[in-house]
C-alpha cells in the first residue's frame, strides 16, 4: 500500500490545511486532543498508517492495523452547528469520498457507520473537547477505514469488512473526505445534503430495535428528520437521537 504523504495531500485539498502524517500512535483522536491542548489552531488534519489504541463510540475500540486508513480532522466549533449536525455531514462526505476514489459504492447505516455488503466497514467518532472555561476547543472528527483489512479480531469477525481496495490511493481518499466534509459543514441550506444522507441509509423502511428505558423496541424506521433524528413508528413514534439500532435483517 502506497504511504501517506503530507506534501501530496496538501496538493490535492481545495482548501489546505494543515496536516500531520504519524507512522504509529495510539489515536489520532487522542493526538488532535493533545495538539488542540498545546494551543494548535484548528482546522488541521491528523492521519497515521496504524492506532495502537483506536478508539470506537461508547466503550468499543477501532481495530487499525496497516491498512486502513485512520483520520481525524479539527473545525473550529464556530463552523458548526452541533455534533450531530457534524456526524451527519461526515457521513455523507465518507460514503462521498469513497465512491469518488474507490469507485465503491456503500451504505450509511444510521447514524454514522458505512456498510458494504452488510459488513461494517467505515466508522466516526466526533468529539468536542472543552476548555475550562466552557468553550469548545475544536470540534474532533475521527474516522476510520478498513481499506483493505483481510483478518478481523474473533469479535468482529462476522460482522466487520473492508472495501477490499489495496490499490486504493488513501493520500486522495483522505483529501477527497477532508474536501467534503469542510464543504457541508459550510453549507447553509441541508436540503441537499439531507438529501443524499437519507437515500444512501439504508435502514430506512426496515425494522429495527433498540434499547429504550431497559426494553426493547422493534419497530419501523420510517426516515430520518432535519436534524438528523432517526424516526422509528413502534407503539408511538420514537425520535432517537443517538445510540445504535440493530436490524431484523440486512434484506
Ligand atoms: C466507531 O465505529 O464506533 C467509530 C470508529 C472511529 C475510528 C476512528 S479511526 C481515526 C479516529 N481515531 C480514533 O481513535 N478513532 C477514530
Amino acid at each position: 500500500m502506497k504511504p501517506l504523504n503530507p506534501e501530496e495531500i496538501t496538493a490535492l485539498l481545495a482548501d489546505p490545511v494543515p496536516v500531520y502524517v504519524l507512522k504509529e500512535t495510539a489515536s489520532t483522536n487522542l493526538y488532535a486532543k493533545q495538539l488542540l491542548e498545546d494551543g494548535t489552531e484548528a482546522p488541521f488534519l491528523v492521519l497515521a498508517e496504524k492506532q495502537t489504541a483506536g478508539r470506537g463510540r461508547g466503550t468499543h475500540t477501532f481495530f487499525s492495523p496497516e491498512s486502513g486508513l485512520y483520520f481525524t480532522l479539527v473545525i473550529r466549533p464556530d463552523d458548526a452547528a452541533d455534533i450531530t449536525a457534524v456526524t451527519i455531514a461526515a457521513a455523507a462526505a465518507l460514503y462521498e469520498a469513497v465512491e469518488m476514489t474507490a469507485g465503491i459504492r456503500c451504505d450509511i447505516k444510521w447514524i454514522n457507520d458505512l456498510y458494504l455488503n452488510g459488513r461494517k466497514t467505515a466508522g466516526i467518532l466526533c468529539e468536542a473537547p472543552w476548555r475550562s472555561d466552557g468553550t469548545l476547543r475544536g470540534i474532533i472528527i475521527g474516522i476510520g477505514v478498513n481499506v483493505a483489512q483481510k483478518e478481523f479480531p474473533e469479535e468482529i469477525r462476522e460482522t466487520a469488512g473492508s472495501l477490499g481496495a489495496p490499490d486504493l490511493d488513501r493520500n486522495r481518499l483522505a483529501a477527497c473526505l477532508a474536501d467534503r466534509i469542510m464543504h457541508w459543514c459550510s453549507v447553509q441550506d441541508r436540503t441537499e445534503l439531507m438529501d443524499l444522507y437519507r437515500s444512501r441509509s439504508f435502514v430506512l423502511g426496515k425494522t429495527v430495535s433498540f434499547v429504550r428505558d431497559g426494553r426493547t423496541v422493534t419497530g419501523k424506521a420510517v426516515t430520518v428528520d432535519d436534524r438528523g433524528s432517526l424516526i422509528v413508528e413502534a407503539d408511538r413514534i420514537y425520535e432517537l437521537d443517538s445510540g445504535e439500532v440493530s436490524l431484523k435483517s440486512w434484506q
